[in-house]
């Protein structure tokens, strides 16, 4: 009988043809209930989800059959990967798939942050020819401060140094070697505050990146700062970067993640100093097909030869 594999969330086409070519049976169901997934998710061998569905623990339990639970894009925080290890699930991403995408949008988002775009945009349309209130500022020559120099910050630093940009970094995972060949100057926390005219974060959720960027943080960044957040909501404190706002210190964030999603309310709606999208990094044609892809390929290579690409730490 042929492992049964159930696409959770809206996944591009390729997913389930992959699957099928390789002999394995795709079930597309997405938008159910936490109670419905968990009163089918025993039928299953293997799970792709993205960001719509949570893998909580109490849903990993149901999972009897599961061998392989994978998140097709790069942040897994969705998936409980102690539990899914107690159930000797393995998790696994798709890490590389959306990374230019991610990269393009918060390099975009700099831009907008820079010429105060969607702003401008709005009220050009409102016909109030506001020309002298919109004065940005350029990139070129200006430093960029990198946290977290994986595979999107990397892409994200030579778009940086294309435009002239100086670029620092922080990462306890780069090393010198990495950095030097990309350009990127290695700097502590306190440094990347201190010189950046803009910050963009690309950092994983973790117990030490959740609320990192709070009162004492902003304290040590340069005056009149600019703020790019494509990784996590929770990684920001809200009350604090609008504290942080109001006083000028920040002259303004470019959010495309939130602490709870979807938000369809937030304290940074409407503030005139905050650019919003709604979790649209990774949402172009080009990644969604790519980490499809790498989900159902990484999925029947595990299933059919055990062979494990991609998993994530503390799963397995
Ligand atoms: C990711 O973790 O891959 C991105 O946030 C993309 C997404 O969830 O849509």
């Amino acid at each position: 009988m042929a492992f049964k594999v159930l696409i959770a969330d809206k996944s591009d086409k390729i997913c389930e043809t992959i699957l099928k070519e390789r002999g394995l049976e795709p079930v597309v169901k997405t938008g159910m209930t936490p109670e419905e997934l968990k009163a089918c998710i025993g039928e299953y061998d293997a799970i792709v989800v993205r960001s719509a569905t949570t893998l909580t623990a109490d849903i990993l339990k149901e999972a009897k059959n599961m061998k392989v639970a994978v998140r097709a894009g790069a942040g897994y925080d969705n998936i409980d990967v102690a539990a899914a290890k107690e159930n000797k699930i393995v998790v696994m991403n798709t890490p590389t798939g959306n990374s230019q995408s991610a990269a393009e949008h918060a390099f975009a988002l700099m831009m907008a942050l820079a010429r105060q775009i969607p702003q401008a945009n709005t009220s050009t349309h409102a016909g109030k020819w506001e020309k002298s209130k919109f004065k940005g500022v350029e990139i070129c020559g200006k430093t960029v401060g990198i946290v977290g120099c994986g595979n999107i910050g990397k892409i994200f630093a030579d778009m940086a140094h294309g435009h002239h940009m100086t670029v620092l970094g922080f990462d306890p995972f780069l090393s010198d070697e990495v950095a030097a060949k990309l350009n990127i100057k290695k700097v502590t926390m306190d440094e990347l505050y201190a010189k950046s005219d803009f910050v963009t974060y690309h950092t994983i959720l973790t117990p030490e990146t959740k609320g990192m960027v709070n009162k004492e943080a902003i304290a040590r960044m340069k005056k009149g700062i600019r703020l790019i957040n494509c990784s996590r909501g929770a990684i920001m404190n809200e009350q604090d970067i609008l504290d942080g706002i109001a006083s000028g210190q920040i002259a303004g964030l470019a959010c495309d993640v939130y602490a709870n999603e979807p938000a369809k309310e937030h304290p940074f709606f409407g503030n005139e100093n905050i650019i919003c999208t709604p979790h649209i990094a990774a949402s172009t044609k080009d990644a969604q097909i790519r980490v499809a892809q790498q989900a159902a390929e990484q999925i029947a290579d595990f299933l059919i030869d055990g062979n494990k690409r991609n998993a994530v730490k503390g799963s397995y």
